[in-house]
């Protein structure tokens, strides 16, 4: 059955999206000369592609379709990988930076909760 094998690549992949932005958000903080090391670069890149491609054939096996809950998760992906990106590419002053990376997380915490409950509105 390759459901099980993609929903589980699909959560580990997750764990290692997070986990590898809380390293390179560590790093952007206090030890920025190691954000510069090629495979803390391009790994994430390569991680957060696959946690897609696991998404997507999720939605084909389960024949879901683009249903509200699965839309917030994009869209929760994107604001996770926007708020990511300013932490990381160290934009703005760190108040800016400090508030992204609580942003970033909130967002993945987001969908998370969206992953379990399958409801966008699951606190309304
Ligand atoms: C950082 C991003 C993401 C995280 C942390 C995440 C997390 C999860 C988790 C924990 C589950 C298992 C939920 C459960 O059944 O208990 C799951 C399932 C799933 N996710 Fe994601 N996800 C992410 C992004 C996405 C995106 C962008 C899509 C859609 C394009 C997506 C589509 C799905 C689908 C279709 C399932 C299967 C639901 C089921 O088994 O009924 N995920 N996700």
């Amino acid at each position: 059955m390759i459901y099980p094998i993609l929903k589980h690549s699909h959560m580990m992949f997750a764990l290692l999206s997070i986990s590898f932005f809380l390293i390179r958000a560590y790093f952007s903080f206090s030890k920025p000369e190691l954000l510069k090391i090629k495979a803390i670069k391009i790994a994430p890149h390569i991680i957060d592609t696959l946690l897609l491609i696991m998404a997507i054939s999720l939605i084909f096996v389960l024949g879901v379709g683009l249903q509200t809950w699965i839309i917030a998760k994009i869209v929760a992906l994107v604001f996770y990988i926007g708020f990511a990106t300013i932490v990381i590419k160290q934009f703005g002053s760190i108040t800016i930076r400090i508030l992204a990376c609580v942003m970033a997380l909130l967002s993945f915490s987001y969908i998370v909760s969206v992953a379990i409950t399958k409801q966008a509105l699951w606190f309304i």
